[in-house]
């Protein structure tokens, strides 16, 4: 077994010993996505139990919290790997696959992401309904064609269900390495490749999960806009997520309990 297979399998073990009956739905939380507090019954894990590693990005807790919204026991994953911290693919994917191996149906990725979409504004959420991979080196390595690979969105959701109501956004999320932000013949790129963010991260949890029978639906939080000059940082988009998170709070409350 590899070493990514182990932590998989070590992580799957500790789930399980941790509750043998598989929470509803999860949760992934991004950079300053602070949403979900207030469980009842909440036990808390950190990410170094669970899996052996933390993450090394402010913004990011590092820690699993399982408890009970309105009775329903729900994972929440604060924090997550990325790839710019030299983590693999594999190791990126460790959450959403053990979740996806304690037999967790349903799993709301969330992020941050600066918006390419002029109409787009800071504080917006955005369904991801489509990506553009320019990130991820397992499919490159692959030989993948990546600008036309098919999204694997799972665009039917509770969350779509909600698109009028909390007037989500809906667009197509391109995915970056990182872990610097664009330059501006980038987010010009972007632009006229149709992308309507850019983020870091989601994709590869994405991928992973459309290899399993866990449902994926993914939302961005917009925490900066590159319709002007400026330029951007980490701290910008952490404090603009945390001023965002009470409406998705809301918002995947209502789709948690919708399910
Ligand atoms: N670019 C890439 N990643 C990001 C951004 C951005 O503008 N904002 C938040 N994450």
């Amino acid at each position: 077994m590899n070493k990514a297979a182990n932590l998989l399998s070590e992580a799957q073990n500790r789930l399980n010993k941790i509750s043998a009956v598989a929470p509803e739905a999860a949760v992934i939380l991004g950079s300053g996505v602070d949403v979900l507090n207030n469980l009842s019954e909440s036990q808390s894990y950190s990410y170094k139990e669970l899996f052996g590693i933390a993450p090394s990005v402010q913004g990011h807790k590092g820690s699993l919290e399982l408890g009970r919204l309105s009775g329903k026991l729900i994972a929440v994953f604060r924090g997550r790997f990325h790839l710019y911290e030299g983590h693999d693919f594999e190791t990126v994917t460790l959450p959403t696959l053990s979740l996806a191996r304690w037999g967790v149906p349903r799993l709301y990725l969330t992020n941050a992401a600066g918006a390419i979409n002029a109409d787009f504004s800071v504080g917006d959420l955005m369904l991801i309904t489509g990506y553009r991979d320019h990130m991820s080196p397992k499919w490159k390595e692959a030989g993948g064609l990546q600008a036309v690979k098919a999204p694997v969105v799972n665009c039917e959701n509770e969350l779509t269900a909600m698109i009028n109501a909390h007037s989500l956004r809906r667009g197509v999320y391109a995915g970056v390495l990182g872990p610097c932000y664009e330059t501006l013949a980038e987010v010009q790129m972007f632009k006229k490749l149709g992308a309507d963010v850019v983020g870091m991260s989601t994709i590869p949890e994405l991928q992973a999960a459309a290899t399993t029978n866990i449902k994926a639906a993914a939302i961005s939080v917009i925490t900066n806009s590159w319709n002007n000059a400026k330029i951007h940082s980490h701290l910008e988009v952490v404090a603009a997520a945390q001023a965002a998170s009470q409406r998705l709070d809301v918002i995947l409350k209502q789709a948690i309990l919708s399910i």
